[in-house]
């Protein structure tokens, strides 16, 4: 029989030799300290021994224990500290490394100025109204007093798509926001002060015209709203939007089948780098009597004026980009210097 120190030496090394698999050194445990192993085994020996030598070697049996129990644990948690640290060289980051950065987003330039006319109309009283950019037939040309053979409607102009509204006319992208009048018009009581900021659509594409624009439509009902109204209201408001007092407004005869009269509302800088031209920047009219009947409201009683202006002329002018597909590129270089 081996003597107890050869058994905690024989231990100890096949603790150390049980390498970074936990399975192997709970084998090696077993040889020792399990139900069978040798110092177990040792322990069930001492019962035939004599009172005094089952003492004396039951003292010895118990030192041995304690210090392969001993060796068992230190082995397990060099095994612990190794794995970890394996771990931690594997999954080890260069805190020195430069940053991947995010870079901080901002609004598109036709989108600011979305925002500072819905700003500047706010703060007139006028409410802000959203509506679809698929319109049906009726909405979008016959409530506005536009004809049936009315060339605005054909194929050139107009995008249609799959798909019927109730009446079995085929559905289109708008093509203006004028449809948004007869849509708030109709389901609010006047008063009516509301502007209807969004997305447009025609078939047109050059450096002044996309097939994807933005308008913002105006619009003001009431028992006694004049030419007068329209011309303050947009006075001031191309004024609070260039921030300059220096501008001057012209409304020069047009036509709509909406509106009658109709003007084209041309502003003029007095100073800077467009002074003295005259630069078309909107639609505008007294609201026919037959599309305030279609808002469902009696022509005799309220009348009012309505406006569509196109809010990248509008970008264009304020920040002097001469080409209207700069904003549609996504070339950040463009982008950047707005924000
Ligand atoms: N809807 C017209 C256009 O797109 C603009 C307009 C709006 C004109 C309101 C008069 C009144 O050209």
């Amino acid at each position: 029989m081996y003597s107890l120190e050869q058994l905690v030496a024989s231990a100890v090394q096949d603790f150390t030799v049980a390498q970074d698999d936990a399975a192997a050194l709970e084998n090696a445990k077993a040889k020792y300290l399990g139900k069978t192993g040798q110092i177990t085994e040792l322990m069930k020996g001492l019962g035939k021994l004599d009172p005094e030598a089952r003492k004396a070697q039951g003292a010895l049996i118990n030192a041995a224990k304690q210090q392969i129990e001993a060796a068992l644990t230190a082995r397990r948690e060099a095994l612990a500290d190794a794995q970890m640290q394996a771990r931690l060289n594997a999954e080890a980051i260069d805190v020195s490394l430069p940053g991947r950065g995010r870079a901080g987003g901002g609004l598109h330039p036709v989108m600011r100025t979305w925002e500072r006319v819905e700003a500047i109309f706010r703060s007139i009283g006028f409410e802000v109204a959203d509506g679809p950019e698929i319109e049906n037939d009726w909405t979008n040309f016959t409530a506005l007093n536009s004809p049936e053979n009315h060339p605005a409607r054909s194929m050139q102009d107009t995008f249609y798509i799959d798909g019927n509204d109730s009446e079995g006319k085929p559905l289109l992208l708008r093509t203006h926001t004028s449809p948004m009048q007869v849509r708030y018009a109709r389901s609010h009581t006047p008063p009516i002060k509301v502007i209807a900021p969004g997305r447009t659509y025609r078939v047109d594409s050059d450096a002044t015209h996309s097939p994807m624009f933005h308008q913002v439509e105006g619009l003001w009902i009431a028992e006694n709203i004049s030419f007068a109204d329209l011309k303050g209201v947009y006075l001031n408001f191309v004024k609070a939007f260039f921030e300059t007092d220096d501008l001057q407004v012209r409304f020069r005869p047009s036509y709509f089948p909406f509106t009658e009269p109709s003007a084209e509302i041309d502003i003029a800088f007095g100073s800077g780098p467009l002074k003295g031209r005259w630069l078309e920047i909107s639609g505008s009219g007294q609201v026919h009597p037959s599309v305030v009947r279609n808002f469902g409201l009696d022509p005799e009683k309220y009348i009012g004026f309505a406006f569509g202006s196109g809010l990248e002329r509008l970008t264009m002018l304020r920040y002097g980009v001469n080409d209207l597909r700069l904003f549609y590129e996504g070339d950040l270089r463009f982008l950047k210097q707005f924000n």
